[in-house]
């Protein structure tokens, strides 16, 4: 009545009960869908399992996500009630998502494809100077992956401001937050970074209205949650010229379906839900140490609030 259910890609569960064991060799791992008796399972760390299975299991009291974010596991039932909701929160994992956004908005910021299409046409010829100090910068979710690009971003240079359910302060980021300050934001946002978690409040929030209040030519930076846009919404204002591009790496179908626009726009750059990706050597100790506090009955670190989702 102590075993651990892993259930994510077949190859990934393999390294997953490698690492996990080289941690704590006395583990009793089941990868999915080898369970042996449901009522062995006592935690589960999971990526896109199944949301119902997770109901079979009746002495199940901890769900591990095998990522920064939950919603997987929200998913309609959602959590077998009174079970206990961690997420990771791993160094490697906000290092590589701040890389991610600090690429595309230099990339933007840099004036890179235009370059790229001068040096394919051999033409020597300047784009106009990029005036870091005066592009302002949104981020939408200021957790750990939105302070930690936030500050980066701020480091380069850029005029930072930040968006939070609740108040934060950050040093040197314009912190606002609830939803009255939201459209007065996105109106002092030229690049807009979307990481906040998937939930039936930030649901679709990147749609006509927001966009709108963005000014004239901001891009848009979305690798949260493909739910979070509206991705009608994003393609009209990208063909308007009211968003002049955007770099997207998740999508409300993944993978991506093959007929989707988005795949040839000439103003998106996309990546296939890849930017930042669970490295299973990195976050073992985490997941090991979440179990020992189950078994001994101490408080668990990174504990998801179910009652909001995140
Ligand atoms: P987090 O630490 O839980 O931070 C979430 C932030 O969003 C918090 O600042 C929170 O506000 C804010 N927020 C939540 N609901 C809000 C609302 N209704 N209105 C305004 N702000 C709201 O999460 P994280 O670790 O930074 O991760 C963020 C998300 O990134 C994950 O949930 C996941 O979906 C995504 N992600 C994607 C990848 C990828 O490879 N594409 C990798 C990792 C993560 P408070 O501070 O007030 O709570
Ligand atoms: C990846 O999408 C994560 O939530 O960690």
């Amino acid at each position: 009545m102590n075993a651990l259910l892993v259930s994510t890609k077949p190859a990934t569960m393999q390294v997953w009960r490698e690492e996990l064991l080289a941690l704590d060799p006395g583990l009793d791992i089941r990868l999915f869908p080898d369970t042996g008796p449901v009522e062995d399972i006592a935690a589960a760390v999971t990526w896109n399992h199944p949301p119902e299975d997770l109901h079979r299991y009746p002495n199940l009291k901890l769900l591990i996500s095998m990522g920064a974010g939950v919603d997987h596991l929200f998913r309609p039932p959602g959590p077998p009630p009174g079970v206990a909701v961690v997420r990771l929160v791993d160094r490697l994992l906000t290092t590589a998502m701040s890389e991610y956004v600090m690429l595309a908005v230099l990339r933007h910021h840099r004036q890179d494809e235009g370059y790229r299409a001068l040096q394919a046409a051999r033409v020597w010829d300047e784009l106009p100077a990029p005036d870091t100090e005066a592009t302002r910068i949104g981020i939408l979710g200021l957790g750990n992956l939105g302070a930690d690009a936030a500050r980066k971003l701020a480091a380069l240079g850029f005029r930072v401001a930040g968006w939070s359910r609740t108040p934060k302060e950050l040093p040197g980021i314009e912190t606002v937050s609830g939803q009255d300050a939201l459209l007065p934001f996105l109106a002092r946002t030229d690049i807009l970074v979307c990481l906040l978690p998937l939930t039936p409040e930030t649901e679709g929030l990147v749609n006509a209205r927001t966009l709108a209040a963005l000014p004239r030519g901001a891009y848009v930076i979305n690798p949260a949650r493909g739910g979070h846009v509206v991705e009608e919404d994003l393609l009209a204002a990208l063909d308007q010229g009211h968003v002049s591009g955007a770099t997207l790496d998740v999508f409300r179908t993944e993978p991506l379906p093959q007929d989707h626009r988005f795949w040839a726009h000439p103003k998106v750059i996309l990546t296939p839900h890849a930017a930042s990706i669970t490295i299973p050597r990195s976050v073992a100790p985490q997941v090991v140490d979440n179990l020992a506090r189950l078994r001994e009955g101490r408080p668990l670190a990174n504990v998801v609030d179910v009652s909001v989702g995140y």
